[in-house]
């Protein structure tokens, strides 16, 4: 593997929550390593909760971690990041007027990013390069689409605007938080081909966070499956897929819906339950309330990972037993 271009190291959010007399601290995100290669997608599953989109937020610079350190591009990022680190690591939003301005016409927005961002796109060329930018992500013709206001747009088209609008920046990672979950499945699989373009044509890696399996599948080349802040199991797709070893993914796999099944088929399927509200944790495994395979020592130790591939690790003890 070449050498990442995202290192996460031990990063931890928590939130104060609660009154005066109740006061705890939610560990929205805790003790998270992870690396991203160049020219890589990585997925980000896990339930509701599981601290998803938090990770994506300290990433980007939106909340400051309690802990940890992020290094980007071989640089430690500090505390707010730069324009050019913002640029480098864009977010594209599940709705996408967290990241495109409503009252602006496409081309307005697209453009202005690209004087901000693109020193080197001189002006007489920054017309061409935004239809160009359109064209990428399927919008055509580009000349059109930027004429108009983003809410001329489907909600498939307004979702492939934010990976141009990201793009403009010229990112080397983009941070894709359930860019797809609020379009019909018809629609999905496009935008989702729009990110495998992204990967394979402009080298560019993204860090793809859902809580829908399937289409982690379709898009990932790896999967970090997370639950209650916590990483539990971590792996080539195909390895976690295929052979999933936390019971935790186990679980999960065993409750995502498969396509072919009517809705009627779902009665009596085993039910997730709520993912605990992490606050103030003691030690342990915080699967093991829910876990078929608890041990005592789950309820009294947090286990580490186990290497099960030189890619493939899980963190539980029942996995280290076997
Ligand atoms: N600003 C905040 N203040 C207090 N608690 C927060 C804040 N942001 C997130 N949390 C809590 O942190 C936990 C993780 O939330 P997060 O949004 O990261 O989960 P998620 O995996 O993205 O979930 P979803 O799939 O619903 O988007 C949740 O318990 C959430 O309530
Ligand atoms: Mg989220």
């Amino acid at each position: 593997m070449s050498e990442p271009i995202l290192k996460v190291q031990s990063l931890s959010r928590q939130f104060r929550v609660g009154g005066f007399r109740s006061r705890g601290q939610l560990h929205a995100t805790d003790e998270v390593s992870f690396e991203v290669a160049p020219g890589e997608i990585v997925a980000l599953v896990g339930e509701s909760g599981s601290g998803k989109s938090t990770i994506a937020r300290v990433l980007a610079g939106l909340y400051p971690p309690t802990s940890g350190s992020i290094v980007f591009e071989n640089k430690v990022l500090g505390r707010k990041p730069t324009r050019s680190v913002r640029g480098r690591m864009p977010m594209v939003f599940q709705d996408p007027f967290g990241s495109i301005n409503p009252v602006l016409r496409v081309g307005h927005s697209l453009l202005r990013s690209l004087k901000l961002h693109r020193p080197d796109v001189a002006k007489s060329e920054r017309f061409a390069e935004a239809v160009a930018l359109l064209e990428k992500v399927g919008l055509t013709p580009g000349v059109e689409v930027l004429e108009r206001y983003p809410h001329e747009l489907s909600g498939g088209q307004r979702q492939r605007l934010g990976f141009a609008q990201a793009l403009a920046s010229r990112p080397s990672l983009i941070l894709a938080d359930e860019p797809v979950s609020m379009l019909d499945v018809s629609i999905r699989i496009g935008l989702l081909n729009v990110m495998k373009g992204l990967r394979d044509n402009d080298g560019v890696s993204l860090l793809y966070i859902t809580h829908d399996l399937a289409s982690a599948r379709y898009v990932a080349d790896r999967m970090i499956v997370l639950y209650a802040g916590r990483i539990v199991e971590e792996g080539l797709t195909e390895e976690v897929i295929g052979s999933p070893q936390h019971p935790y993914t186990r679980l999960l796999m065993s409750t995502a819906p498969d396509p072919r099944l009517k809705l009627t088929d779902y009665e009596g399927a085993d039910d997730l339950g709520e993912p605990p509200k992490v606050i103030n944790p003691g030690p342990g495994c915080r699967f093991a309330p829910r876990c078929p395979l608890v041990m005592a020592q789950c309820r009294t130790s947090t286990p580490a990972m186990v290497e099960l591939s030189p890619t493939h690790r899980a963190a539980c003890y029942a996995v280290e037993k076997k």
